[in-house]
């Protein structure tokens, strides 16, 4: 399973980037406007900077709802690295663009996807990565990662999908665990529940012990 962080903010990015555990980048408008609130200046210089942080998949999001403006959009975005996917709404001008884009060899990460149906879709216009929001649904008392399994099953019975299910909107540790059980591609996860991953109270206790047992030995492995 590939681990992209779902972020804009620079300092976060850089900080788990250096586990080596991350696969590529996810940003959406309102995490870009959370970062430029911190930091002010400009969205595209944002994110040609994350794109030099990490050389996996970069997801820049269009801003245009109309067809003409959001492939112009996206073809700006493109420009900016080799490794952006442009970010498109599951909607027919998304999907549109997405089919224009994805036959020029450029990622989309088609999102704000909420149906196995929309998934369906998004495969057919050639989409590199789907992106199914789970915490959403859990949010409304819906079943998220039923979607997550419909979508991997409905994608399995056709060879000629190429698209990726990246499980977004992830809220903890099991949405990402239970999503690789079902073989999603990727998790794209908060800063926090990146590190939410490594905790285990028996790890902390059991390092504990280990630490205080080997001080008793008095030996030194770097002194000889
Ligand atoms: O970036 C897409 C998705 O991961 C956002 O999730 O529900 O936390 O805003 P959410």
């Amino acid at each position: 399973m590939k681990f992209f962080i779902d972020s804009a903010d620079i300092n976060e990015i850089k900080d788990l980037a250096d586990s080596g555990l991350l696969d590529g980048v996810t940003t959406n408008p309102s995490l870009i406007k959370k970062q430029l609130d911190k930091t002010g200046g400009d969205f595209l210089e944002l994110i040609a900077d994350i794109c030099k942080i990490i050389d996996g998949p970069v997801s820049a999001e269009v801003a245009a709802l109309d067809f003409d403006t959001m492939l112009k959009e996206a073809e700006k975005l493109a420009n900016i690295a080799s490794n952006i996917a442009v970010k498109l709404p599951l909607t027919p001008a998304g999907l549109k663009t997405c089919k224009i884009l994805s036959q020029k060899g450029i990622m989309v990460n088609v999102t704000l996807c909420f149906s196995a149906a929309q998934a369906l879709l998004a495969a057919k216009a050639g989409a590199t990565f789907i992106s199914p929001f789970v915490g959403r649904l859990d949010d409304l008392s819906q079943d998220g990662l039923q979607l997550i399994e419909d979508i991997v099953d409905i994608y399995e019975q056709y060879p000629n999908f190429t698209t990726e299910v990246l499980v977004a909107s992830i809220r903890n540790p099991n949405h990402i665990v239970e999503s690789a059980k079902m073989g999603a591609h990727v998790a794209t996860i908060p800063p926090n529940v990146i590190r939410q991953l490594y905790s285990h109270p028996l790890t902390d206790k059991g390092l504990a012990t280990f630490v205080a047992d080997w001080e008793k030995t008095g030996q030194s492995i770097l002194a000889a």
